[in-house]
């Protein structure tokens, strides 16, 4: 007998068809029986939506559906019919089920109901399984793709920058060392001080926090490229919006400036929102009505203006505010909530750093749209950005979002060999680890730009999730690796 192909359930109800019959693999969602017959919702990852199995419980005895329980994997053969009630077009009318591993009832943690976030966390491993989870998980891969297809599109070449750095000169953040020294008794120099020219690499090396060093120097000869990578940072952040393991991409452009970088980040982000909205419309449906959810619940105040997909086309729509440091600053040293000593951090001196309370005031509160804020103190911005002529401001750009605040941050590089080198004297920065950068500023150097995306960041608007350890499979945070 020839063996029926499996059909995936996202073919199903795109192009199947009455009475044709169907192998379908996947798990169970819920299982619901009554007198005559009995319904299986089961799931295979490929869509939101479940498959209804209908058995008519005189050809499959009930006892024959005893292991077949939420989270059971099973193989269905049957026949696709118009549904009457599943809400979809089609459900299988099951001629064979097969069970294919058992979940014990007693012990598979996820029950067919609403489970906190918080408790998904702890079942990371199993939480691909929920509807919530899936559908992330789907938008992740799409926003991925399009991404790659973005700059592929326009010309990039997506360059692989390391992982293990031996130089620390971003200043991002602390940064985890990667060593094989045995810890309890590492080789000691002459100054009784760790030996790592004994290590692996014959030198101190940690992960890396960002791959826009690297991404320059290919830049700087294959004019347009872009790293998508994880990058580490051991801050001890513990907030909604920090991983310790994130991945980010970077654009790195030669012969393009500040505004050339800014036109791009905002078609970037406008093309990969338009790419989610036209590609998982499904999925976007769903979490739009979690998201409803979450709203109910929240203080009359609190409550969003608009809903997920709002302010997805809001953002499409309209074009990115775009300001000086110096405009921000001064809209925020005037705003209500500073005047009535309502930020945590008050603003009150020019060339103190933003913090996300005033990033989210001035993006939802005062412009009620994404801006962008360029030319920040130098002090703030790390020693590779253009110096402005004024002495006391660098040609950086951070794009601002609602809800998020800081979703790229980016600027025009330092080209001038000279002035590149005044400031990493000034900031007693060891040279010596960054010859190589250095170089290509003494050998044909030109005007580059570039920013970086941070990819959960970006997730969190996209999905419309509050915390950036539920866009992520497996998050990485202060006291947390587990699976
Ligand atoms: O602003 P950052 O630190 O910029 C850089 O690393 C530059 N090298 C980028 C470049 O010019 N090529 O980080 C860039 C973005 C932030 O805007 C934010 O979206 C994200 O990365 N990000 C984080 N995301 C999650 N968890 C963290 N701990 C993050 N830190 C930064
Ligand atoms: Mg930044």
């Amino acid at each position: 007998m020839e063996e029926l192909r499996k059909t995936v359930i996202k073919e199903i109800f795109a192009h199947g068809q009455d009475q044709k019959k169907v192998l379908v693999k996947g798990w169970v969602r819920t299982k619901r029986v009554s007198k005559n017959v009995a319904f299986i919702a089961m799931n295979d990852g490929s869509t939101i939506h479940n498959l209804q199995v209908v058995v008519d419980l005189a050809d499959i005895s009930e006892s024959n559906l005893y292991d077949v329980q939420t989270g059971a994997s099973i193989a269905v053969t049957g026949k696709l019919v118009e549904s009457k009630g599943s809400g979809q077009a089609l459900e299988l009318l099951a001629e064979k089920i097969e069970i294919i591993g058992k979940a014990n009832p007693d012990e598979y943690p996820l029950q067919p109901k609403k489970h906190s976030l918080e408790f998904l966390r702890e079942i990371a491993h199993l939480r691909f399984r929920t509807s919530t989870f899936s559908a992330i998980t789907r938008i992740r891969h799409a926003l991925i793709f399009a991404i790659h297809k973005f700059f592929n599109d326009r010309g990039f070449y997506n360059i692989h920058t390391p992982i293990v750095t031996g130089s620390d000169a971003e200043g991002a953040g602390d940064m985890f060392r990667v060593s094989v020294l045995d810890p309890q008794n590492p080789p000691l120099d002459e100054n009784g001080r760790v030996d790592f020219r004994e290590d692996f690499f014959g030198k101190e090396t940690h992960l890396t926090v960002s791959g826009q060093l690297e991404a320059e120097l290919a830049a700087l000869a294959m004019s347009k490229v872009y790293t998508f990578g994880p990058t580490f940072r051991a801050e001890n952040s513990n907030t909604s919006r920090h991983l310790a393991e994130f991945w980010m991409i970077e654009p790195e452009m030669a012969f393009y400036d500040i505004h050339d970088n800014m036109d791009l980040a905002e078609e970037m982000l406008k093309y990969v929102i338009k790419y989610a909205l036209d590609n998982c419309s499904d999925d976007l449906d769903f979490l739009n009505k979690r998201f409803l959810d979450e709203e109910k619940r929240k203080k009359q105040e609190e409550r969003s203006e608009m809903n997920l997909i709002e302010r997805l086309e809001f953002v499409l729509n309209n074009p990115f505010e775009r300001i000086t440091y110096t405009e921000a600053f001064d809209i925020l040293k005037n705003s209500k909530p500073n005047k009535k000593g309502k930020f945590n951090y008050p603003v009150e001196t020019w060339g103190m750093d933003m913090q996300s309370e005033h990033e989210r005031y001035l993006v939802e509160k005062h412009y009620k749209k994404p801006v962008i804020v360029t030319d920040y103190p130098m002090e703030i911005k790390a020693f590779y950005m253009k110096q402005n002529d004024d002495g006391k401001t660098v040609r950086a750009m951070d794009v601002l979002f609602p809800q998020i605040g800081e979703i790229i941050g980016g600027s025009q590089r330092e080209e001038n060999y000279d002035r590149l080198m005044n400031r990493i004297n000034e900031l007693g920065i060891e040279k010596e680890t960054l010859w190589w950068f250095l170089e290509t500023r003494k050998y044909g150097t030109v005007p580059h730009s570039g920013y970086g995306l941070g990819f959960e960041r970006l997730m969190l608007f996209v999905t419309g999730m509050g915390n950036i350890r539920d866009v992520i499979p497996f998050p990485r945070t202060p006291k947390n690796a587990e699976f």
